[in-house]
């Protein structure tokens, strides 16, 4: 029998993550739950920062980036000993069940308390979308698409010069955001922590691009890769004279994650911080809501802890062939 949910945003922030916050109290607030929200992720939960979230409360909010409630990484709650302090901080506040909105870090965190007897439901939120249980995750659409608009940008002003550009995106160890970002921004390569890629091969796809006719080249670069945008421009700059062509690199780093969320993930957020709850009421606890094959689907936390999404080839091979 629930009478009261907390609900905190952990790990790296993600546009979207408000939507969720929203729906998750007052879907729970119509069943009549209390609902607290917890500050800064884990490491509230250990410091016990509660705060009560009412519908007013969770007002004006969903066009927001960011987090409300504000996020962490927090070193304590890896260990036993923080998550022994977490529990005890949830049953002191009288809290029956917990909803983690977070990626991989946050739901393995969520699936260790669950372990320990205590019930949480996760939602399936970060911008790397590299988190099994989910086709897509909170916050990817919004990063894409700021990547997407930085790109377009920079295309005007390589083709204005001839330049070659490297973009560097986030993602992690995963190339998800590299490899969208370069298909739908039309971009001449790709270069991901999947596929090995040497500085050789880069200037090769771009030297390839200029005997194409192309006036500029752009190549996004996923922070993961084994050469990122600083080993690739550094190698570029020793070779300067031998390879012909005028390089910039840009990092859109943190940039992507501040945005506000576009209508996909609004709605995405919104269906997942439903869905949550409606999973608690239901009686199940220990599972992921996740977008799976076009439909909200919960997997069990079980299944997913530590494991990373694979990328599909198939997109991979794809982006190779769109590149001419
Ligand atoms: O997991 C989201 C993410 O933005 C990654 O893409 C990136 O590597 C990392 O977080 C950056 O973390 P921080 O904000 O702690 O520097």
């Amino acid at each position: 029998m629930i009478r009261r949910i907390a609900v905190l945003t952990s790990g790296g922030d993600a546009p979207g993550m408000n939507a969720a916050i929203r729906a998750v109290a007052r879907t729970a607030l119509d069943l009549g739950w209390n609902v607290q929200g917890v500050r800064h992720g884990y490491a509230g939960l250990i410091t016990g920062e509660f705060i009560d979230l009412s519908a007013r409360g969770t007002s004006g909010i969903i066009q927001q980036g960011g987090t409300i409630l504000g996020s962490a990484r927090s070193k304590e709650f890896v260990t036993e000993e923080g998550r022994k302090t977490a529990i005890h901080q949830l049953t002191d506040h009288e809290v029956d069940a917990l909803v983690v909105i977070g990626g991989n870090g946050s739901q393995e965190g969520a699936y260790r308390l669950t372990q320990m007897g205590f019930p949480v439901n996760g939602i399936a939120s970060t911008i790397d979308n590299d988190l099994a249980g989910s086709d897509i995750t909170l916050g990817v659409d919004t990063a894409l698409n700021i990547a997407l608009e930085s790109i377009d940008r920079l295309k005007v002003t390589a083709s204005s010069h001839q330049r070659a550009f490297l973009v560097e995106v986030m993602g992690r160890r995963c190339g998800y955001l590299a490899l969208m970002a370069g298909i739908a921004g039309g971009a001449e390569g790709v270069v991901i922590p999947e596929v090995e890629t040497t500085p050789e091969q880069v200037a090769e796809l771009i030297h390839a691009s200029y005997k194409r006719g192309k006036t500029h080249a752009i190549i996004v670069v996923a922070e993961g890769a084994t050469y990122a945008a600083d080993q690739l421009t550094h190698y570029f700059r020793e070779h300067k004279q031998a390879l012909g062509f005028e390089l910039r690199a840009t990092t859109l780093g943190h940039v992507q994650r501040g945005g506000a969320p576009g209508a996909y993930d609004r709605l995405l957020g919104t269906r997942l911080g439903a869905a949550a709850v409606d999973a608690l009421a239901r009686g199940e606890s220990a599972v992921l809501a996740g977008y799976v094959d076009g439909k909200i689907k919960q997997t069990p936390l079980a299944e997913i802890a530590g494991k990373t999404k694979v990328l599909d080839e198939n997109l991979i091979k794809l982006a190779a062939v769109l590149a001419r």
